[in-house]
């Protein structure tokens, strides 16, 4: 534990209740209420990081002026372990997610257009006939999986269409995305960051020929226009430009099919609610349906920041160069702000308090088109399967992955 950082009451170790054990994946919630409820933060010694559980402390970390995302700010033992294995670290470029100001405000400020609320509302139309479409090839095949017939074919289709790369290469995508998105984990090995470099040298070998295609022949997609910013020079380089569209291509879909699995499998798990949320005609339920499916199973665990001069949350000084871990989801369980934060209710009148799409400058670019997607899929999905229900032999499986939390399949009876 580094000196500096006051010791006391305040500040334990984390390892006696380590959440990142895979016994803890089925429900790693009651870890995090053992977290909270015996120090308001802790030390790992493995990720040389400070953890925090407390929703006041998690806002504070990811608004405060001197927390930095950039990686090379970090002490945590995985950015070693990223440095000296991944090529990608070997680029000067940043996606915004990892980059501070001014780099991510210049980064933010080209895409941040096509993701406002007012242009995701203007796809609403289309993204309902991509729900339609999905959920006629279920029912002609007589069965359903929630993750594999919906929650991810939906987001690739949209966020591939977006940036315009074809629909038909998502095969050949997925694995590299998967690859990327496992990267983000707080337990990093050095297999996992190598296998993360070469998908990322495959993917970038794709983006080079689709730029090539999309430069002789530009089309009306988000990837046409990132060229033509490229092309006029100085707002926006070459690895920038494809970092950018990794970028959004994994987090466009590696996180909302977990908010459609996670928040399926809640209701699911409540039919008094689904019942509720059917026979109700006032679209306000469904948006605070999905609110509350975001804060009671987040789809991204955890985020942090990495402190560039010394900084006080919950009673600990985080000394300048370490980091400072914020577990959203345990911070959505806080019971200082949710009532009885164990239980799932889509009327539960402050759920869109939750910060699962993070908060301050890197809050979701793409949040109103996630919030949108689920808003659409989910009331689809009851109105047109009214008899909607788990098996009764059914256990869920989770991803390996620990900070984008979601199921591997979703089988329901029809
Ligand atoms: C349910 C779905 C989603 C969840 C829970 C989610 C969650 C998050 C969180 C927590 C952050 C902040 C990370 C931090 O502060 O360190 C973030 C940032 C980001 N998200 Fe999402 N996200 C979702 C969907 C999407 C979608 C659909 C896109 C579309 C492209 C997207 C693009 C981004 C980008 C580009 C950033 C970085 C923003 C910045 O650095 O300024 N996300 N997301």
């Amino acid at each position: 534990m580094p000196e500096q950082a006051a010791t006391g009451s305040a500040l334990a170790p984390i390892a006696p209740v380590y959440p990142f054990a895979p016994e803890h994946r089925a429900d790693p919630y009651p870890v995090y209420r053992t977290l909270r409820e015996g120090a308001r933060v802790h030390w790992s010694e493995e990720q040389e990081s400070f953890f925090f559980t407390h929703y006041e402390d998690c806002l504070a970390i990811l608004r405060h002026p001197a927390g930095s995302t950039n990686m090379d700010n970090a002490s945590m033992s995985a950015r070693r372990t990223m440095s000296a294995h991944s090529p990608m670290a070997a680029m000067e470029a940043k996606p915004m997610l990892f980059a501070d100001p001014p780099v991510h405000t210049r980064l933010r400020t080209l895409v941040s257009k096509a993701f406002t609320p007012r242009a995701v509302e203007a796809m609403r139309p289309h993204i309902a006939e991509i729900v339609d479409r999905l959920l006629d090839q279920a029912e002609a095949n007589g069965e359903l999986d929630i993750v594999a017939d919906l929650a991810f074919p939906l987001p690739v289709i949209v966020i591939a269409e977006m940036l315009g790369v074809p629909v038909e290469d998502q095969d050949q995508l997925k694995p590299w995305s998967a690859d990327l998105a496992r990267t983000i984990d707080p337990v990093l090995t050095e297999e996992t960051v190598a296998q993360a470099g070469m998908s990322a040298l495959q993917f970038i070998n794709y983006l080079n020929g689709l730029i090539e295609e999309r430069r002789a022949r530009p089309k009306d997609d988000l990837l046409s226009g990132l060229i033509a910013v490229e092309d006029e020079g100085e707002r926006l380089g070459h690895d920038e430009l494809l970092i950018m569209t990794m970028l959004l291509f994994v987090a466009g879909h590696e996180t909302t099919q977990n908010l459609i699995g996670n928040g399926m499998l809640a209701l699911l798990r409540h039919p008094e609610q689904i019942s509720r949320l059917r026979d109700s005609d006032d679209p306000a339920l469904a948006k605070n349906a999905v609110e509350e499916m975001l804060r009671y199973d987040s789809p991204v665990q955890l985020t942090g920041r990495h402190l560039m001069e010394d900084a006080e949350f919950g009673g600990t000084v985080v000394p300048k160069g370490y980091s400072a871990i914020t577990l959203l989801a345990a911070a959505n369980r806080d019971p200082d702000v949710f009532a009885d934060p164990d239980r799932f209710d889509i009327e539960r009148p402050n759920a869109n308090r939750h910060i699962g799409f993070g908060q301050g400058i890197h809050f979701c670019l793409g949040a109103p088109l996630a919030r949108a997607e689920a808003q659409i899929a989910v009331p689809a999905l009851l109105r047109r399967f009214p008899e909607l229900a788990l098996p009764d032999d059914f256990v869920p499986a989770h991803r390996e992955t620990f900070t984008l939390r979601g199921l591997t399949s979703l089988p329901v009876a029809i």
